[in-house]
């Protein structure tokens, strides 16, 4: 039985912001989330005390992007195991939970090969669920390494690309502490960008339907003090064209091995729109995102989401009117497209920003290169 609890501090204000935690209170280990669904106008934790909790808070997006989906879930399997619940069961449900973002399944199976090997040694079930923590852990603190590698190495490509007088940077989605252990990915570039006196300004695209620039860059890119202005998905062309855009920052659910990019649909059509007018299309991401396992752009699944999710405005506290609890904006019954994700060509792409270095152009060899080199295979 799915167990989920809601805390509210509406004071804690910090520039870290704690998106994920273990926590071990007299009453049992509990995985304490930051629920993204409320934001910006709550900040409310979420704690989960099971796998199938966590499950919910995975679709629900409570808890979201790529590289903390996969510490999500690692820990999620460590919460199964400490609480005695069927490891593989909850391993399955954690991994189904949304299909796009490899990082998910990268991290439930460490978890749960970890807990595995710890049984096999041991044979006992408590050093297993250990070994199943300290793994999700480790993938914990290695996302915020690798999160701080990638802002240097994206920061020096802007810096090499562009001409002086302060990048001017448009992003999709969210990208940044919010989605890791970390800063995140493209936005910790722009976030170094900014610390060093780079950053012109930080165009936000809104992000329909769930409004994740909007809600969520907006609400990190505030708190860090850098310019940003807010901007509706449709109206990234004329930006465009104004000669506004320096370059493009976004991140990767998943990344094929021929370098498809896998990430929040509008993203492809920023590509296509940077190709038109010479601009750099830079994808940020951690090795961890890169699956050498689906060959190309089409093998990718990607998620298709409920349909009111754009016939209503999902906005925080909405009240309640139309089927999904938002405010109705189109007539009811009207069929819905929502897929969550769009895939860019590796052509459009003139760079993977990674921890482990920089690939351009992005071809499936660099790829294999790189994955060789950080997973020392
Ligand atoms: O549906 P979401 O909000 O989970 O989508 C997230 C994104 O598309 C992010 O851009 C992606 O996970 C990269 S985050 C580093």
């Amino acid at each position: 039985m799915a167990d989920q609890q809601a805390r509210t501090d509406g004071n804690r204000r910090s520039t870290q912001i704690p998106v994920i935690r273990w926590e071990e209170p007299p009453e049992g280990p509990v995985l304490v989330l930051l629920d993204q669904t409320r934001l910006p106008s709550e900040e409310v934790e979420l704690v989960c005390t099971d796998a199938p909790a966590l499950v919910e808070a995975i679709r629900s997006l409570a808890v979201r992007g790529a590289p903390v989906l996969g510490i999500a879930g690692a820990y999620g399997v460590a919460l199964a195991a400490v609480r005695g619940f069927d490891v593989a069961e909850a391993a399955h449900a954690l991994e189904g939970a949304r299909p796009t973002a490899v990082n998910l399944s990268v991290g439930v199976r460490r978890a749960e090969a970890a807990h595995q090997a710890a049984l096999a040694e041991t044979g006992d079930s408590t050093e297993a669920a250990a070994a199943a923590l300290a793994a999700a852990r480790a993938l914990h603190r290695e996302d915020a390494e690798a999160s701080a590698r990638m802002a240097a190495h994206g920061l020096a490509l802007l810096d090499e690309l562009l001409s002086g007088g302060g990048h001017r940077i448009l992003t999709h989605c969210n990208t940044g502490s919010l989605v890791s252990g970390g800063e995140g990915t493209a936005f910790a570039v722009a976030l170094a960008a900014h610390r060093e006196g780079r950053l012109r300004r930080l165009w936000v695209d809104e992000t329909r339907p769930l409004l994740q620039g909007a809600r969520l860059t907006a609400y990190e890119a505030a708190r860090s003090g850098m310019a940003y202005t807010l901007l509706t998905d449709n109206a990234a062309g004329s930006l465009f064209a104004a000669g506004e855009v320096d370059a493009v920052l976004i991140g990767a659910d998943r990344i094929a091995a021929d370098g498809s990019v896998a990430n929040k649909v509008g993203s492809y059509p920023l590509a296509v729109l940077a190709r038109y007018h010479h601009v750099p299309f830079i994808v940020v991401a951690p090795v961890t995102t890169v699956d050498p396992g689906t060959p190309d752009g089409a093998s990718i699944e990607v998620e298709q989401r409920p349909g009111f999710e754009v016939t209503e405005v999902m906005a925080p506290q909405a009240p309640v009117t139309g089927v999904g609890g938002g405010i109705a904006v189109a007539p009811l019954g009207t069929q819905a497209y929502n897929p969550a994700f769009d895939v860019t060509p590796p052509e459009l792409v003139t760079a993977i920003v990674t921890e482990e270095g920089v690939v351009s152009p992005v071809t499936a060899e660099a790829l294999t290169e790189l994955c060789t080199r950080s997973r020392g295979a």
